[in-house]
């Protein structure tokens, strides 16, 4: 049996196929290298497909997803488990790219789950959503501005959120997602109702911040791994909006993979999980640059306009994933994740 890992040469799927191929599965990736063709030569993943292609129980396929009858060369019967994060992953690029987005993230994932439910219905199949899904409904929450962030108020009216951050109540209607959120919000409902409607063992992974060494950041997207590598560089930072106080939580990479793992081994159907760093691991703009400059690393940083339908405040409430799957959590705190990016 074989798992199928779509993105495989990006940050998630990376991480994804060498958690699986370590515990000596057969890994199937297809990547096209999409990201660089949306992000320039900073997005390249090329040099991760390489080096995932020089392990015996890997193999690659050079596929756009969107390709219906090359993925039906690639979907068979053999494959027992999908973790389906190839995507367009920006809210700026979908705006100036609004069918393109469409049809990889929406049109793809449901091209792929038919293939899935014709295929091999008894794989487990995990998207990778966003928590975009949940659009600007989380700015309508009761927040209290400190001098360096934003923070959710104990007393909240909106169901969904609470100190602990945000959970899978909050309405995902009558908000603005951007495209990019609609479009995975799309992919999101029908990866939920193929696993109420068929049976099917459907996961949907709600993700806030992700990063990882491995991450190929870009302005557009992948904050934390930019500002990083900015810094390193010292060369000039943008933020955009609420003053710098906008507050995100960070997960590895390599903890999305083992919470895949963890949904392989015991899965259900069309559940949905808000996967995150949580309160713990949440931190401003101002505050991360704070941290970096107790490294003595100091940033050259001016402000623009805040994007639409960005999130003021975000830091995920992952206790619903940890009732289900106790042995999970975040391996590393904030302050080791950004000493791994900055390499110190
Ligand atoms: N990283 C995060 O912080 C984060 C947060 C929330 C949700 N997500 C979601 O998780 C998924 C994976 O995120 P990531 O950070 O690993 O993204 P990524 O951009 O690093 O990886 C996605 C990979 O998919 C490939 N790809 C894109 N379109 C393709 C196509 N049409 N055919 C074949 N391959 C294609 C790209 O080349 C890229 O390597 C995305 O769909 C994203 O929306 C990520």
């Amino acid at each position: 049996m074989a798992i199928l890992v779509t993105g495989s040469g990006g940050l998630i799927g990376s991480a994804t196929c060498k958690l699986f191929l370590s515990k000596g599965q057969n890994v199937i990736g297809i990547d096209n290298n999409m990201r660089k063709a949306f992000f320039g030569k900073k997005g390249d993943v090329g040099s991760t497909i390489t080096s995932l292609k020089e392990h015996a129980r890997y193999t690659h396929h050079y596929i756009d997803i969107r390709e219906k009858e090359q993925m039906e060369k690639v979907v068979t019967n053999t494959i027992d488990l999908i973790v389906h994060t190839a995507g367009q992953p920006s809210h700026d690029y979908s705006a100036l790219h609004p069918e393109e987005d469409f049809s990889i993230n929406a049109l793809a994932t449901f091209q792929l789950l038919e293939l899935c439910r014709k295929r091999c219905p008894h794989a487990v199949f995990i998207f990778t959503s966003t928590n975009k899904v949940y659009g600007d409904r989380v700015n309508s929450a009761a927040l209290e501005e400190q001098e360096k962030r934003f923070d959710f108020c104990k007393d909240q009216k909106i169901e969904g959120i609470t100190m602990c951050g945000v959970n899978e109540h909050l309405s995902i209607d009558q908000s603005q997602h951007s495209l990019f959120g609609a479009s995975k919000l799309s992919a999101d409902i029908m990866v939920q109702e193929y696993g109420k409607y068929f049976g099917m063992k459907t996961g949907v992974f709600r993700l806030g911040c992700i990063t990882g060494p491995a991450h190929a950041g870009v302005s557009l997207h992948g904050f934390l791994a930019y500002l990083i590598s900015c810094a390193k560089k010292n060369a000039p930072y943008i933020i955009y909006g609420h003053k710098g106080k906008q507050v995100r939580d960070q997960l590895l990479a390599d903890d999305v993979a083992l919470a895949a793992d963890a949904f392989y081994q015991s899965p259900r159907s069309g559940e949905v999980y808000n996967i995150g760093g949580g309160r713990e691991n949440a931190g401003s703009i101002l505050e991360i640059i704070d941290i970096l400059e107790g490294m003595g690393i100091r940033m050259d940083i001016s402000f623009g306009p805040e994007r639409k339908a960005d999130h003021i405040c975000y830091y995920t409430d992952s206790s619903k994933l940890i009732r289900h799957y106790p042995s999970w959590k975040p391996s590393h705190s904030l302050r080791e994740i950004i000493s791994l990016l900055v390499g110190q």
